[in-house]
Order: structure tokens, then sequence, then C-alpha cells
């Protein structure tokens, strides 16, 4: 194995960071915002990652989740590139859309019926509004530090947050939100069934939904807090909404649902279904998705939820493709192997520089914390080392890996020479860290 040395800059890739400078708002985008170490993608394959300059990257980020495959599985390329030429949008039923909403109800546990979108935000967005045309209530309780995407509704006190306000105020997270929306939602703490629990008894009448990352960002949820919250949603008939767009078929086929065993009303899937094609879903009960029937509009109780590209068949059919690898027998017994390899050596790499941090999530998506505290919750993560953990960013990219930010996102394709290599840039890292 020789060690990553990264290749300077070409003259090419040098000309499009001074046009994305000057045409994109950031100018840059992926695993840093520090021009140093922005690069342009060229290519994935497999758990990898090329630059325009020809460096090649083991790849955690994996488009920020999508990737559960690896980039350009060949099985979903063939099935994309077969379909092709029969075009793709139609704003009609078609065959891979059928078969696909056939295939999450036989997957996702709480899914009756399924509605396709494109992003995340919209899913999360639409499965609010069915919620208040269900109850006829109007708000929204959320989570401290969850995030549900860009929507009004969901960009409150998220981890961007960085002076939570006190319960149930929330915190607007992006300038532009009208303050109304800020009166629709009222936020509590995760992993804290008391405060929860009594928030949600007080305001039970005016409460159209709870909405949650069963596993926030990456941290799990406490025995009893999803039985908990389940028990309350059930008693005062409020619809309790998982946002899956990260968990949903990286945990398990059935997600967080079948994962951790508590099964929700709605369910917003978006980034394991489809290897990086543009798709998400809003699926649940029948009761509550069938408001989403346009013949409703003459009863007055019609939920509006469509989308241009909503059930386009180059996504159903990507999706499709990625089920058949997902579903295969002992596709998630590997899948998690690898992740605790990883997660386990990078525990274990840290402590042995003597550096103090928390490895949390689970085995398909993990991160570290530097903190002593035990991190729980959105509070909980707030004394972390911010500074640290963007210097373990940048380390990690000087040794030829790619990670978001905050987590690692494990695929099928991180092979044991991948991950062999990620484990010795851990142990030299985490000496370096504990150096500066
Ligand atoms: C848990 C969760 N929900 C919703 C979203 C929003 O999805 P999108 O970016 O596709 O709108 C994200 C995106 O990262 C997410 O992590």
């Amino acid at each position: 194995m020789t060690a990553f040395q990264r290749k300077p800059r070409v003259a090419r890739e040098k000309e499009l960071l001074e046009k994305a400078a000057r045409y994109l708002p950031s100018g840059v985008r992926g695993a840093t915002f520090d021009p140093e170490y922005a690069m342009v993608a060229e290519s994935g394959h497999g758990c990898r990652i090329r630059d325009i300059s020809g460096n090649e990257y083991i790849d955690y980020l994996m488009g920020s989740g999508p990737l559960l495959l690896g980039h350009a599985h060949p099985a979903v390329v063939e099935a994309v590139a077969k379909r092709l030429d029969k075009g793709s949008s139609y704003l009609m039923v078609n065959e891979p859309a059928i078969e696909l909403a056939e295939a999450i109800v036989e997957c996702v546990p709480c899914a009756d019926k399924v509605c396709f979108n494109s992003t995340g935000s919209e899913s999360t967005f639409f499965a609010m509004r069915m919620a208040r045309a269900f109850t006829g209530r109007e708000k929204i309780l959320k989570l401290e530090g969850g995030y549900h995407g860009t929507n009004d509704y969901a960009l409150m006190t998220t981890q961007w947050t960085r002076e939570p306000s006190t319960y149930p105020t929330p915190v607007a997270d992006s300038a532009g939100i009208p303050r109304a929306v800020l009166d629709q939602v009222l936020i509590a703490p995760f992993n804290d069934i008391e405060t929860t629990g009594a928030l949600i008894e007080q305001h039970h009448h005016e409460l159209a939904a709870v909405i949650l990352e069963p596993l926030q960002r990456t941290i799990p949820p406490v025995a009893g807090f999803l039985e908990g919250l389940r028990e309350l949603c059930t008693h005062h008939d409020i619809v309790l909404i998982y946002d899956e767009v990260v968990t949903g078929f990286r945990l398990a086929l059935g997600g967080a649902q079948e994962y951790y065993g508590v099964v929700p009303d709605l369910t917003a899937l978006c980034k394991g279904i489809a290897s990086g094609y543009p798709i998400s879903v809003l699926c649940g009960r029948a009761d509550i998705m069938d408001l989403a029937d346009p013949r409703r509009m003459l009863k007055g109780d019609h939920v509006r939820q469509t989308g241009t590209f909503s059930g386009n068949s180059i996504s159903c059919t990507a999706a499709l493709a990625t089920l058949r690898e997902l579903r295969k027998e002992g596709f998630y017994a590997s899948l998690f192997a690898k992740g605790r390899r990883l997660m386990d050596g990078l525990q274990r790499s840290l402590e042995a520089a003597g550096i103090v941090a928390k490895v949390t999530g689970e085995p398909a998506a993990f991160q570290p914390w530097f903190t002593d505290a035990e991190v729980i919750d959105f509070r909980s993560t707030l004394g972390a080392d911010a500074a640290m953990n963007t210097r373990f960013t940048e380390l990690l990219l000087q040794q030829g890996i790619v990670k978001a930010h905050e987590k690692f996102f494990v695929s099928a394709a991180h092979d044991d020479g991948a991950i062999e290599t990620t484990l010795a840039a851990f142990e030299s890292v985490a000496v370096q860290l504990a150096s500066t």
C-alpha cells in the first residue's frame, strides 16, 4: 500500500474552481468549505471518488448517504441504461413506479401506501401537511437538533442552531423563515420522554404531529423513548412521523422502524433507496395517505402533494435495481460488519492517542464527537470540540479519505483494502491530532 500523495491541482481544476467562485454562491460544495481542500468531482466508482486533478479518495461522504451500494453500482447502471431510451418523466403512473410502490410496502412496516417526491425536504414537508389535514390541528412538535430538510417548518432548532432556546420555543436556522411559521412549531428534547411527554400532554389538543429522526443524526434512541412517543401519539391521536431520509434502507430494509421495533404512522424516505438518483418517498397508514387522492378535491379534504418529477421512471428504475441488491441474503450483516470494524477502530485509535471522544451512531452511519460528555441529545453535543472535528476531517483528507463534516457513511462497496487503509489512517490521524 502506497501512502496517499495529493497531486497538485491541474489547470482545468483551477479554472473550474474560479468559475465556481464566480457563479455559485459558496463556490465550493463537498467535505469542507475550505478553498485549500476544494475539489471538483470527476467520477465515482465503488467506494472511491476522483477529482479532476486525478486524486482518488476513499469516500465516506458517499453523496451524503444515498450510495449504499457505492458509486455507479453495475446493476443500477445497467438497469438505468436499459430504461433511458424509453424517456424519463411522464407525469403518469408507469411500470417502475408501480413496482417500486409495491416493493416499499413489502419492506417498510408502516407503509400501506406510497407517494413519490424528489427530495427529502419535500417528503417531510408533505408528511406534516398530511398530518395537519388528517387531525384538523396545526402545530408540529419536532425534536431539538433533528434535521428534516430545508422546508420552512423543518428548518428550526436543527443541529446548526448554536444557542438553543427554552422549550418549546424554536430557533429559525435560516433567514427568510416567516415568523408565523415559528408559531406553529414546538421544540422538545430528544431522548427525554419526561420533558417531551409533558409538552405533548400540555399541547395535545393543538398538535397534528410529532416528527423525529429515530436515530437523531448519529444519536440512538434510549430504551423506551420511541415506545413512549408511540404511546402518547396513539393516545392523543397525534400523527407520529419518522424522518427516515437517512435511516431508511440503511439500518435495515424496513429502516429504523424495523431496526428499533417501533412503527410510526407516516415515514419520509429518501437517501438509501435509489443509489443517488433523485427520489424520495412519503409512505404510511392508508387512512392518512388516502388524503392525497386527487378525487377527494370535490370533498375538500384533498392534500395536494405532487411534483413534476415525482415517480419519474429513471429514479424508480434505479430504486428497483438497488432494492434487488439490498434484498440479497446477508447484505445488512455484511454492511454492519464493515461499519462495526470502522467504528470500533476509530474509537480505539482515538483512545490509544489519549483523545477524549465518543463515536456514536450505528455501524452504517457514525461519527466521532470530541467531548467527554455522554452524547444522548442535542445539548450534550454542544460542548464537543468543533475545531478538533474540522482538523480531524482535514487530516483524513490529507490521507486520501473524504468524509462529511459529521458522519461517515459506510457502503457495501467499502472493501477490505479500503477499510484497512482507513483504519491505518485513523491511527496516524489520531496521533497527529493528539500532538496539535
Ligand atoms: C434526516 C434528514 N431529513 C431530511 C433531509 C433533507 O433531504 P434533502 O436534502 O433531500 O431535501 C436530510 C438531508 O440531509 C436528512 O438528513
